[in-house]
């Protein structure tokens, strides 16, 4: 087990009607709000006007951030600073799921940073000084709500870049703001947690038993929770577990003690993303099980952890590891398939022709060379293509 660092300053409200708190939250961090939401839910769902009526009542002056792209663009970071710079605000609330989390935290970062901000996006830097953030989470998925990460994404260069930005200061989850996410959203946030734990919990490190538990319990709630927050959208307790583990699958707490993976499986898909503005659980689900079996194919040490998988999460028997290491792959993907995930990129109208330019842009940093089991530009193409 190797040494590692608890240091997570986000405060979490958890629960239904922890939005009482907003006000008090607020209070201390300011008077101007920059409200930062997506397309329009909370508006249709209510939580627009909830909001709005606790900001009034507690005096606060409110500027708008709307029309926050999924795979938030860097055009509404510009359009974000422009307000902050405009308006003199002092604190913002982003109101949705990872994507308006996300720009919201580069919004809070740009507004001191100094050079172009696709510049702050590109470059290499740790947690930035930012204005504080606080959000109302209501999508299950990222983990945006408890990480200092944001992605961001830029349509002329064709990128999807994550880096850290920001901690919110505080997050309100409440699980009955998730009753109204569709099952498609839904189906694909789980995904998108399950790979999160997937992500950190194939590592060389084994003798990690806290982390190593916590991550199993994690994908099996979810996939216990995931097809019944589809079939019943209000069902709390189904909502809510999903909730719980979406915050804790991004928050680095299930790779403690860990060597480190690489997340092979999220650099591959935020060229798909970047290219062809996919939901990004979706091209997780698909991706994962490829890459999980050219893994193992490639390098068979892998085998006891695959096997461990099998048993510990998709709760298979037998002796024989190897084939136990296949089948557990197998059950990760039949499982997805019954979530209703489109599990092909051709069904999302996906070709072969950036495939090789993805490979190359994936492996930005290095990354892929020291992942997990290191991935070669043709390990790439050959996963993208199994996924077709
Ligand atoms: O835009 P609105 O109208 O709000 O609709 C959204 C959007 O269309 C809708 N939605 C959200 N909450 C809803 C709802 N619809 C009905 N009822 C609700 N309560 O769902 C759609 C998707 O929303 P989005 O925020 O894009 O989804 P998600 O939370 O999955 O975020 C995805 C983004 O986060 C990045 C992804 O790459 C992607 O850009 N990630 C961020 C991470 C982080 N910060 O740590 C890590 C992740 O691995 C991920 O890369
Ligand atoms: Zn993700």
């Amino acid at each position: 087990m190797l040494n590692y660092i608890h240091d997570i300053p986000t405060r979490i409200f958890f629960g239904e009607g922890q939005i009482e708190q907003l006000a008090a939250i607020l209070q201390p961090l300011g008077k101007k709000v920059l409200l930062c939401y997506g397309g329009g839910s909370i508006k249709e769902n209510g939580l627009y006007d909830t909001v709005m009526n606790i900001l009034n009542k507690g005096g606060f002056e409110v500027s708008e951030l709307s029309g926050i792209e999924p795979n938030p663009r860097i055009g509404s970071v510009e359009r974000g600073v422009k307000i902050c710079h405009e308006k003199d605000i002092d604190v913002l609330l982003a109101v949705g799921g990872g994507s308006t989390i996300d720009c919201a935290k580069a919004v809070a970062a740009g507004v001191y940073y100094e050079n172009d901000l696709w510049d702050m996006v590109t470059s290499e830097h740790d947690l930035l000084k930012a204005l504080p953030l606080v959000d109302i989470l209501t999508l299950s998925a990222t983990g945006s709500e408890f990480d200092p990460a944001a992605v961001i994404s830029n349509p002329e260069t064709k990128e999807k870049l994550g880096n850290v930005y920001t901690y919110p200061t505080a997050s309100i989850c409440d699980p009955t703001y998730t009753f109204s996410v569709s099952a498609y959203q839904t189906a694909a946030g789980s995904a998108d947690i399950m790979s999160h734990v997937c992500e950190e919990y194939f590592s060389r490190t084994m003798d990690s038993d806290l982390s190593e538990g916590m991550a199993e319990t994690v994908l099996r709630s979810v996939m216990k929770n995931c097809p019944l927050a589809i079939q019943e959208p209000e069902n709390y307790n189904a909502r809510a577990n999903l909730m719980a583990c979406a915050s804790i699958a991004c928050s680095g707490v299930l790779s403690y003690g860990k060597e480190s993976s690489g997340w092979p499986c999220h650099a591959m898909e935020h060229e798909l993303s970047a290219y062809y503005d996919i939901t990004h659980g979706v091209g997780l689900a698909i991706l994962t099980p490829r890459w999980m079996r050219l893994i193992l194919k490639k390098d068979p040490t892998t085998t006891p952890r695959f096997a461990k998988f099998a048993r510990n999460v998709m709760g298979l028997t037998g002796d024989d590891e190897s084939k136990l290491a296949f089948a557990g792959i197998d059950a990760l993907e039949k499982y997805f398939i019954s979530t209703g995930i489109p599990m092909n990129l051709q069904d999302l109208n996906i070709g072969t022709e950036h495939f090789e330019e993805m490979a190359v842009h994936a492996n930005r940093g290095g990354r892929l060379d020291a992942s997990y089991v290191p991935l070669s530009q043709e390990d790439v193409v050959a996963i993208y293509n199994d996924c077709l």
